[in-house]
């Protein structure tokens, strides 16, 4: 059972996709956490992110290792655990320059599906591009999306404590990423035409877990 988890930020989808894993004993694979690896490699190798060229000739050396357990994910480079330094504002910032150049997409896309493949007894896999392009054949596809309001509130309570920064900053640099992410040239954020979209706008985090477990279990049902 393969399920493809995408949409733009703070509409839940780590929160949703490792819930779901947990509850059905399926592997989890966070591939934001990957291109947070790849750019924290960059920043750490002084690389120039503002250069394509030099992005995309460092991108077949940095080591990324995800786990997939979905009560305990991991994530090294190089065998560096950079679970926490992924998610400074500074690797943040940088991520969707250093994302947005093919040959990262290629190497990342690459690590994705082997581990998708070798995921017993199945796995789901949270990202942008997934029912699109990196798993065109997932059993299922789920799209996540929500007002931007409520994205930029749920991110703004996610980093209390750990950023300064207010509700609107927060929502202006959240549009920012979401419009560079949607319009890259390669793999741009998207819906597959066969996904389910789910507007969790409403909705409680334990309600968007019951509606996608609900999904996958009619799939398994062959319903
Ligand atoms: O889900 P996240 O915020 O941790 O993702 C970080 C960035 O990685 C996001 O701004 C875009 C990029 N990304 C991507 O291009 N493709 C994916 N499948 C997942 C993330």
């Amino acid at each position: 059972m393969i399920v493809g988890i995408d949409g733009p930020s703070g509409t839940g989808k780590s929160s949703t996709s490792k819930a779901v894993a947990a509850k059905l004993g399926l592997r989890y694979l966070d591939t934001g956490a990957q291109y947070r690896a790849i750019t924290w490699w960059m920043l750490h190798h002084g690389i120039d992110i503002k250069d394509p060229a030099a992005i995309a000739a460092a991108a077949g050396r940095a080591e990324i290792v995800s786990g997939t357990d979905p009560s305990a994910p991991t994530i090294t480079v190089d065998g560096t655990d950079v679970a926490a330094p992924i998610r400074t504002q500074e690797v943040t910032s940088a991520v969707s320059a250093v994302s947005a150049v093919p040959e990262v997409r290629a190497r990342i896309t690459e690590l994705q599906r082997s581990i998708a493949k070798e995921a017993v007894p199945g796995i789901v896999v949270e990202g942008r591009d997934i029912g699109t392009t990196v798993l065109p054949d997932a059993d299922l596809k789920v799209f996540l999306t929500a007002s931007e309001e409520a994205r930029a509130a749920r991110r703004s309570g996610e980093l209390k404590g750990k950023d300064a920064a207010g509700l609107k900053a927060t929502q202006e640099a959240l549009a920012r990423r979401d419009a560079a992410d949607s319009t890259r040239k390669t793999s741009p954020l998207a819906k597959a035409g066969d996904a389910v979209e789910v507007d969790t706008t409403e909705l409680t985090l334990e309600q968007v877990i019951e509606c996608v477990v609900t999904l996958v279990e009619e799939k398994q049902q062959g319903r």
